[in-house]
């Protein structure tokens, strides 16, 4: 999703700011740009594409400008060209916003009755002009915006900088993250704290509604009501990550392979090895009183959510809806007082997971959060979170938070079947140990990476993949075929395994690979049932599975991959390796943009 950042600072600011953007880069773009003053003046340097377009464009101006804003955008409103690239200008006024203004059709048709012809197709182009036009009409800058803010409907963050005000940015979120940095005799705005983590850690982050007014002495923020507030500075983690690639040839490896030492991260938040306990401390509901809860997440998160649906109910025995979240309040489901709604979301700013959360929180239920990012706004709008700690995760697609989400849905899974009596000491201590092992199991699922490699090479040749799963490993078959999809642009697509002869096994013939996720479990036997049906139709298939399965089945198949034999509780986790793993290495072998696949935005904070 498009990023934000602004320095009002001592030195010049252009190549700060396109270090800064660099830092947003994982969030996914389509073109970028930066507007500073100088001599008081608007200058502004934009370009399609990638970040280096940009800084190629730079290196012939002569820019000295200690104030400017910059942005890379994601597109919605307008294709991903040069004249649709923030910063927009109009008049005395350069803006960068991340977000939707959903009526900003009214607004193009007021400002063309006033004779005014925006340049570009963007909904940002307007604001600014409705800015300007304030300004024109005889109000300071701050007046101007505030005025404008309540004209615009939709979800929005922006920087504005004003042609002939050297120490004035104003910066304002509605639904669209935004943190204010604070340097030493310099403030800064960024969508996050990573984009200004090279400058600062310390941090404020705005609320929704939120509007900040940016000296190079200090800030003042408004709230919604426009009253004076004072939000905390915060010292940040993201300024000490280093985001690099840490000498892998793209962070989805990088991430794939930090997945042991992530993994037992949160695992030691929330399991305790020695007593063989699950320990969730600030859940804000009573577990044992509960008679159903619903999860809502988005993508990948979904999936986990889906995974420990299969958890929860089997070990808790408690009902549990899982919805996507951009539908979930389109069906207004009816949601009980005082129970219990889970969302999950690795960076804590999907546009439909918040609107979910608010959603539950309207209705009266309590929300926990399980986030990667503690500071986001899911986290601070929850009742609870529990943290994953998966750390940074730059890639577009999702390896490491998901893993991590599995885990924490894992611990949540037990304390619920604790709380509510359904299982005891043993068999809690019994569930502790089997993850205890999911590390180093991990770490061995890992070695296959060079025979996974070659078999997504054959992949790779396919028009269209199928991803089989059964039970628990359902969900499973569908975050294989969107991780193959997202990043190889290959269609690829998860069936429940007995749902296949209700239509999709048509689409088998010998050019249609199959991937079958079956480890030797209870369910293993019904899986390959399946199996043999797309095997007898000519399909190639491959069986993700542990040595028992491979021994028995493996002959069959085109390419069988193992997965390191475990406890069935903890499969999900283990198997999400080869799924990654398959993923990553067809689209390095299609030679894609790995890490930022077209169309795809890291953080999607519109609806
Ligand atoms: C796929 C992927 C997405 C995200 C989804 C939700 O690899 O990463 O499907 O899982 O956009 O994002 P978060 O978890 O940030 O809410």
């Amino acid at each position: 999703m498009c990023g934000i950042v602004g320095i009002l600072g001592r030195e010049p600011v252009a190549l700060r700011l396109v270090e800064a953007l660099r830092r947003l880069e994982y969030r996914g773009y389509d073109s970028a740009g930066i507007a500073v003053l100088e001599g008081g003046e608007i200058r502004r340097v934009r370009a399609a594409g990638k970040l280096r377009n940009l800084v190629e464009k730079l290196s012939r101006e002569d820019l000295s400008s200690t104030i400017g804003i910059g942005h890379t955008r994601w597109a919605t409103h307008g294709g991903p060209s040069e004249h649709n690239a923030h910063p927009h200008v109009a008049g005395r006024v350069a803006i960068v916003h991340n977000g939707i203004i959903e009526n900003y059709k009214e607004l193009r048709a007021h400002l063309q009755a006033r004779g005014i012809t925006p340049v570009s197709d963007t909904d940002t182009e307007i604001v600014a002009h409705l800015i300007d036009l304030k300004l024109e009409e005889g109000a300071g800058p701050k007046e101007a915006v505030l005025a404008v803010l309540e004209e615009l409907r939709g979800a929005f963050a922006f920087a504005i900088i004003f042609a002939g005000h050297d120490n004035l940015m104003i910066g304002a979120r509605r639904g669209s993250p935004l943190a204010v940095g604070h340097g030493e005799g310099e403030m800064m705005l960024g969508s996050d704290a990573i984009a200004l983590a090279p400058f600062t850690s310390r941090i404020t982050y705005l609320e929704d509604g939120d509007v900040v007014f940016l000296t190079r002495e200090g800030f003042e923020i408004l709230d919604e009501e426009r009253r004076h507030v004072i939000r905390p500075v915060q010292f940040t983690q993201a300024a000490s990550l280093l985001v690099d690639k840490g000498g892998y040839r793209h962070f989805m490896a990088k991430e794939i392979h930090e997945q042991p030492d992530v993994i037992g991260h949160t695992m030691a938040e929330y399991l305790d090895f020695g007593e063989g306990r699950v320990r969730i401390p600030g859940l804000p509901v009573d577990l044992a009183a509960l008679d159903r809860m619903t999860i809502t997440a988005c993508g990948t998160a979904f999936y986990a959510g889906l995974v420990g649906k299969y958890w929860i109910e089997q070990l808790a025995r408690l009902p549990v809806e899982v919805d996507i979240a951009s539908e979930f309040r389109y069906r207004e489901a009816p949601l009980a007082e005082g129970g219990l709604s889970l969302v999950i979301s690795q960076s804590g700013e999907t546009a439909d997971t918040l609107a979910a959360l608010r959603y539950c929180k309207a209705c009266g239920q309590k929300v926990a959060a399980v986030v990667n990012v503690p500071e986001s706004t899911i986290a601070r709008e929850s009742d609870a979170v529990l943290r994953t700690f998966a750390g940074p995760e730059i890639g577009v697609a999702s390896t490491k938070a998901f893993t991590c989400q599995l885990v924490v849905m894992a611990a949540f899974a037990i304390a619920v079947a604790r709380a509510r009596g359904r299982i005891d000491d043993e068999r809690e201590a019994e569930l502790v140990r089997a993850m205890q092992q999911l590390p180093r199991l991990v770490v061995q699922a890992l070695e296959h990476e060079e025979r996974i490699a070659e078999v997504a090479q054959e992949l790779a040749h396919a028009q269209d993949i199928l991803y089989l799963g059964r039970g628990i490993n359902f969900p499973l078959a569908m975050e294989g075929a969107l991780k193959f999809k997202e990043i190889s642009y290959i269609h690829a697509e998860g069936y429940a395994a007995g749902e296949l002869k209700h239509g999709p096994i048509a689409l088998i013939d010998e050019t249609v690979p199959v991937v079958v996720i079956a480890p030797r479990d209870a369910l293993f036997e019904k899986t390959v049932s399946n199996m043999e049906e797309v095997l007898a139709r000519g399909a190639k298939v491959v069986l993700i599975t542990d040595e028992a399965g491979a021994a028995e089945h493996g002959a069959k198949t085109f390419q069988t991959i193992t997965v390191p034999a475990a406890d069935p509780f903890i499969a999900p986790v283990l198997y999400a390796i080869p799924v990654q793993l398959l993923a990553y290495h067809a689209a390095v072998f299609l030679g894609t943009d790995v890490d930022q696949p077209r169309n795809l935005a890291k953080s999607v904070t519109v609806e």
